[in-house]
């Protein structure tokens, strides 16, 4: 069957190539890949900068953002021939460390998880794959393949989730919130944080393409330029960029008791000159606290369901600006400047 694969950590070496049927010992649900999301990492692993092979192979297939129908089942599975699902990136390291011995695989200490189509496991840019079926996630039929958004919203699901752990510390009411980024990430979270009934802004560089309506049609404001010209002092921020002058102007902008997730893979080796007293003075004195966030558990995956049933689908069917056939997969994998969330289409189902 057809994947997209590349030689981790060799740039230059993506390819349409063709991998053996899915083993059985992978699980015993059958899936057929409609489409996979494209996202940041899959460009780092593109470009040679991060990813791993399955243990014994020198190919990696890619895709961690997923939507596919179930072809086998067996019974007693809560699955049937013709389902939509979605495929769960992480699994538990094989010796659980406490978390992921409870299922909380998105905060396994000791990194020795895997991740479909990221870390030592093939992920869902192929044409089937096998599962077993508690990595699976059953996305409601009305759906359809917008289903592919599942994984990135199970992503900020979590960090709202952490958010609002965090934020039970003492008596909090937010209201302002701060998205830097309007890209599938910042959109997603912003979406969630509009369906908490909050006051939601999303702050991103461009001021044309699709971004600002989108933004203005979930009921956010758009702002475009930096945070100190927005005058918010927001009580949450979510950083959805990994850009570091941004994460030290929302430290600076947030509220007291204010909350700073960031959610962004930053490249190494970019240094900035900071007046680390003044930082440490203002979130000391301000009970600020700023964490980090990677990753989802089955219950985000839940949560993130939830999220995009209540959505309305003409507004997510947007947030999917460009859908490339497997055949000219390359093109899926290369940014245009309208660009939001890419997706490669391996079935025409
Ligand atoms: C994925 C996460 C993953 C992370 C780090 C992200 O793009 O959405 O599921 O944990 O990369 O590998």
């Amino acid at each position: 069957m057809r994947a997209v694969t590349v030689v981790p950590l060799k740039a230059g070496t993506a390819g349409l190539t063709d991998l053996p049927e899915p083993p059985s010992s992978d699980g015993p649900v059958l899936v057929q890949t409609l489409a996979v999301g494209v996202c940041g990492t899959d460009l780092e692993i593109i470009a040679g900068d991060y990813g791993w092979a399955p243990p014994g192979e020198e190919r990696l297939a890619l895709g961690h953002e997923s939507i596919g129908r179930v072809l086998e089942a067996p019974e007693g599975s809560g699955l049937a021939a013709g389902d939509l699902v979605v495929g769960i990136v992480r699994r538990p390291d094989p010796l659980p460390c406490p978390n992921c011995a409870v299922g909380q695989w998105d905060m396994c200490r000791n990194g020795n998880y895997t991740e479909w189509g990221i870390k030592a496991h093939h992920g869902y840019a192929r044409e089937r794959y096998r599962i077993t079926p508690d990595f699976l996630v059953k996305v409601a039929p009305e759906l359809g393949d917008l289903g592919v958004l599942l994984e990135p919203t199970s992503v900020v699901a979590k960090a709202w989730d952490q958010i609002s752990h965090i934020g039970a510390r003492a008596n909090w009411s937010p209201e302002i919130v701060l998205v830097t980024g309007a890209g599938p990430i910042g959109l997603l979270a912003a979406l969630i944080g509009v369906q908490r009934g909050l006051q939601v802004h999303v702050l991103d560089q461009v001021s044309s393409g699709p971004k600002p309506q989108l933004v203005a049609d979930l009921g956010a404001t758009y702002h475009h330029g930096d945070i100190p010209s927005t005058k918010l002092a927001p009580d949450v921020v979510l950083e959805c960029t990994g850009v570091g002058s941004l994460v030290f102007d929302a430290m600076d902008a947030m509220a007291a008791n204010g909350v700073l997730c960031l959610t962004g893979v930053s490249a190494k080796g970019r240094s900035l000159g900071i007046d680390a007293g003044e930082i440490n003075r203002h979130m000391v004195l301000e009970n600020d606290v700023v964490f980090g966030s990677v990753n989802a558990n089955r219950s985000h995956y839940e949560a993130a369901a939830e999220a995009l049933a209540k959505a309305g689908p003409s507004w997510l069917a947007r947030v999917i600006s460009r859908r490339v056939p497997l055949e000219r997969w390359q093109e899926a994998y290369q940014r245009q400047p309208d660009d939001v969330k890419v997706v490669l289409q391996l079935s025409g189902d």
